[in-house]
């Protein structure tokens, strides 16, 4: 343990030195070798980046939900650190490929829970929620077929798009993946995060990590519509952790006409759920 941790610290159990470290406004992403158990998804968490989120946002023993569970790495991160995982995903396969790392590492069925069903209406189900990291599948990029985004990155352990053949999530309609617009994926992710509000305790944390993207050839800033849809259902933003993920490939988008960007890392954002007592 590196420096002094302080009777009055509620939110987490790191020393002063350590909170301080992860109060940065950019985190370099971090692969380690339990992530390849988890490319058989198209775009898993990074164990190590999840793991420093859990770390700040709770304290042993609290309970970390992912509403968009897939793989299952928040579960995984969540029992590193000695928190209870519970997630939700619509496809069973992935909870599957969940239970599979989950065995591996010698967790039993205390140490989790994963919910086949529909987080735009299921999380009712659940009830207690210290912590919230998740990261909706993208509107339909994973379904877009433009150069660049279907290239298997997977040996480099960064999120790049489909991975091992897989091209996109289930067929779902309520898949956010599988939406015919960016507002209609809005409005189901609205439905999910007004739920998430209700179960998550007073003044905890939620972090969603998503990057921004283009909805037909064009820029959306995804993360001021994100932090507009969090603020009116009643959650705090508290501010967004930049994951540089530098290793990516680049691609030459609008070269030699037009600035196009390429999106380097994903945005962390953070909010709360204040409540003044
Ligand atoms: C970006 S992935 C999350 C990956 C996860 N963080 C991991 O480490 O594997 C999004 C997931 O959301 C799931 N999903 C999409 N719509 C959903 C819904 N309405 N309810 C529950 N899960 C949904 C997809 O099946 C997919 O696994």
């Amino acid at each position: 343990m590196e420096g002094k941790y302080d009777p009055r610290n509620k939110l987490n159990d790191l020393t002063g030195k350590e909170w301080l470290k992860l109060t940065k406004s950019f985190w370099v992403s971090e692969k380690c070798a339990d992530d390849k158990a988890a490319f058989a998804h198209p775009a898993p968490f990074l164990i190590k980046d999840i793991e420093k989120l859990i770390s700040f946002f709770t304290k042993k023993g609290m309970r970390v939900l992912d509403p968009f569970m897939g793989s299952g790495t928040t579960g995984v991160a969540a029992y590193n650190l000695e928190r209870v995982g519970i997630g939700v995903d619509l496809n069973e396969k992935y909870r599957l490929l969940a239970i599979e790392r989950y065995s591996k590492k010698g967790m039993i069925e205390d140490d989790y829970e994963y919910i086949v069903g529909d987080s735009t209406k299921d999380l009712h189900l659940i009830s207690n929620i210290d912590y919230i990291v998740t990261s909706p599948p993208y509107h339909n990029i994973l379904k877009n077929n433009s150069k660049g985004l279907r290239n298997d990155n997977s040996h480099k352990g960064y999120r790049n798009g489909s991975r091992l053949g897989v091209e996109y999530y289930s067929d779902c309609p309520s898949d956010l993946g599988n939406q015919d617009t960016y507002g209609d994926f809005l409005n189901l992710l609205r439905l999910v995060m007004e739920q998430c509000y209700l179960i998550l305790n007073d003044n905890k944390y939620c972090s969603i990590v998503i990057s921004d993207f283009t909805v037909d050839k064009k820029e959306v800033c995804v993360q001021s519509d994100i932090v507009s849809l969090m603020e009116s259902i009643g959650f705090e933003f508290v501010g967004t952790i930049v994951l540089l993920q530098d290793n990516k490939p680049l691609y030459p988008f609008g070269y030699p006409f037009a600035f196009k960007i390429n999106h380097m890392h994903q945005n962390i954002i953070n909010f709360r759920k204040r409540v003044l007592v």
